[in-house]
């Protein structure tokens, strides 16, 4: 980017955010950021179809073009007639930590940002009560389009958008995903375990630690169970080396 040109610059930050990413890594290293020697320890020895996550500037161009791919698919053909849009996700793009969701609401497909309704302000607030900000971590969906009157994703549809939420953690590589519900531990583990035991444990999936915990829109309708989200953050901040809260 030639930064001396506000024009091109102006263009550069709209179709990064065309791409779905709000913030730039900043220059040198910030609480969040993952260490250099952190990802040299970590780097996973990759199977051969997934491609190494790359820079920033890399990540940045690969999400752009999966997420342009996710724009043109009309795989499952009731989705793409019923959609306003796809959500393709958002957030760092070398994000440490992933938020996963099942799929977006009428008001995620109504912006085309994941997690912005209900459901999505009382994610930000978990965030937040993890020492963290939305900017800091990355947040997707199993299913990139909205199904008609929220039902749960059909098995087609998950296998369908498979290939797209295994290829954004393939080019984010992040150390943490927090699965959120039944839907995204399961599709993401490929197990049928109910949410309740896949809880308190940890599961890896590539060279991500993974935790599980309820979807926030369970926590709306049963507030009793924000104490066990709670605590499952808890074990992840731990986990990532982040302050606990008492
Ligand atoms: N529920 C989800 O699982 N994802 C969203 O983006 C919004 C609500």
């Amino acid at each position: 980017m030639n930064e001396r040109n506000p024009r091109a610059v102006k263009q550069r930050l709209q179709s990064l955010a065309d791409a779905g990413v709000q913030s730039l890594p900043k220059r040198g290293r910030t609480a969040t950021a993952r260490p250099a020697e952190a990802v040299a320890k970590s780097a996973p020895p990759r199977a051969a179809a997934m491609p190494p996550a790359g820079d920033a500037a890399d990540r940045i161009r690969s999400l752009a073009i999966l997420r342009q791919q996710v724009v043109d698919c009309t795989q499952c053909t009731e989705l793409a007639a019923t959609r306003t849009q796809t959500v393709f996700g958002v957030g760092r793009p070398d994000a440490r930590l992933c938020f996963f969701g099942e799929a977006p609401g009428a008001d995620e497909d109504a912006s085309g940002e994941p997690f912005v309704g209900r459901a999505g302000q009382l994610l930000t607030k978990i965030i937040e009560a993890c020492t963290l900000s939305r900017d800091d971590v990355y947040i997707l969906n199993v299913l990139k389009c909205r199904p008609p009157g929220n039902r749960v994703p059909l098995p087609d549809e998950v296998a369908n958008c498979r290939r797209f939420f295994e290829r954004q953690f393939a080019t984010i590589a992040p150390e943490f995903i927090c699965c959120l519900g039944t839907t995204a531990a399961q599709s993401l583990l490929q197990t049928d375990e109910p949410i309740g035991k896949l809880r308190r444990r940890w599961f890896t999936y590539g060279s991500a630690q993974v935790i599980c915990t309820y979807h926030p829109s369970y926590l709306l309708r049963n507030p009793a169970a924000k104490r066990d989200v709670w605590d499952d953050m808890k074990l992840l901040m731990a986990k990532m080396g982040l302050p606990v809260p008492e």
